[in-house]
């Protein structure tokens, strides 16, 4: 169902890989609600050419870029500002990738350099999608800036590794910019913290399935879904949540604040 939330709202939406990738399904969304948007991902990315489908249906056009690059993000936000005919008034950041993660390496061995290109991946260009915007003066007034997080950046999940510091940089960064752009420019910044989904980057997280079905056994909700993250994701990019900045929000059907539940108690009583 449509709302017309984003009506006549324009944005940038970074990370749909595949159909399964959260940020393809907040893409169907915001078309959906009337916003007019491009599509960003890494130039690598594009070689699948599955984001082809999503630009077609979105009418979406779809500009390259090295979420890393400063130089890319300007040229993102140079041609995004050309395409859609003015500044912008939503961001998503969907990104995310741990070379430790890819090639199991585990916390107590990490591979530095491959450290480094976690935390640049995944959180640093949290801040250099922001810093570049800001600059280039590419923010609308009430705009909403919104990143993807994992609740391993507050408690231990083991096989998360490195992505669980990267996420906590994300978080802090969301904070530490919200507060800047909230005073210069009304400008809010959120990371939603998300249930585990069935993505390309989520199941090349170790155990993922496993981890799971015990996320769905905490949650007195169950797992949250994809569509359901990108409908979240929609409520912040529209003008019903204007005061909310520098916050984590958590969507995760509860799972964040339950201690224990019966059914995991009953697997355990299996055990
Ligand atoms: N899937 C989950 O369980 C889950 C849970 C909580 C949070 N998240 C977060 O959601 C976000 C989206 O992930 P997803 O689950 O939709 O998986 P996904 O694999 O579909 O998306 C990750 C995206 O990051 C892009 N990317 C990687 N390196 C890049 C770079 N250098 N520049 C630009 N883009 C780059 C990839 O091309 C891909 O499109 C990530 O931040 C992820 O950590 C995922």
């Amino acid at each position: 169902m449509s709302y017309g939330l984003l009506k006549g709202k324009k944005g940038i939406i970074s990370g749909a890989l595949n159909e399964s990738s959260i940020a393809w399904k907040v893409a169907l969304r915001a078309k959906e609600e009337g916003a007019s948007f491009v599509l960003t991902n890494a130039p690598i990315a594009m070689r699948m050419g599955e984001i082809n489908k999503l630009s077609e249906a979105c009418e979406a056009q779809i500009i390259p870029a090295d979420a890393t690059s400063v130089e890319d993000l300007e040229n993102l936000y140079g041609k995004s500002m050309e395409v859609l005919g003015g500044k912008v008034d939503f961001v998503l950041h969907s990104i995310g990738m741990s070379p430790n993660i890819r090639k199991g390496k585990a916390y107590q061995d990490l591979n530095y350099q491959w450290y480094q290109q976690s935390l640049d991946v995944s959180a640093l260009s949290f801040h250099k999608f922001m810093q570049v915007g800001d600059k280039m003066d590419a923010f609308n007034e009430w705009a909403s800036i919104v990143g993807l997080s994992y609740i391993a950046a507050q408690r231990v999940f083991p096989f998360y590794t490195d992505m669980a510091d990267a996420k906590a940089l994300l978080e802090s960064i969301a904070r530490s910019f919200g507060y800047r752009l909230g005073k210069t420019k009304k400008v809010r910044v959120n990371t939603i913290s998300q249930s585990p989904t069935k993505t390309t980057a989520g199941s090349g997280i170790g155990g993922f399935d496993s981890f799971f079905d015990f996320a769905d056994k905490m949650s007195p909700l169950g797992n949250a879904t994809a569509e359901q993250c990108a409908d979240y994701v929609i409520t912040l990019f529209s003008d019903l949540t204007k005061m909310v900045t520098m916050q984590n929000l958590f969507h995760d059907g509860g799972y964040s604040f339950t201690g224990i539940s019966e059914e995991v108690i009953e697997m355990m009583k299996q055990q």
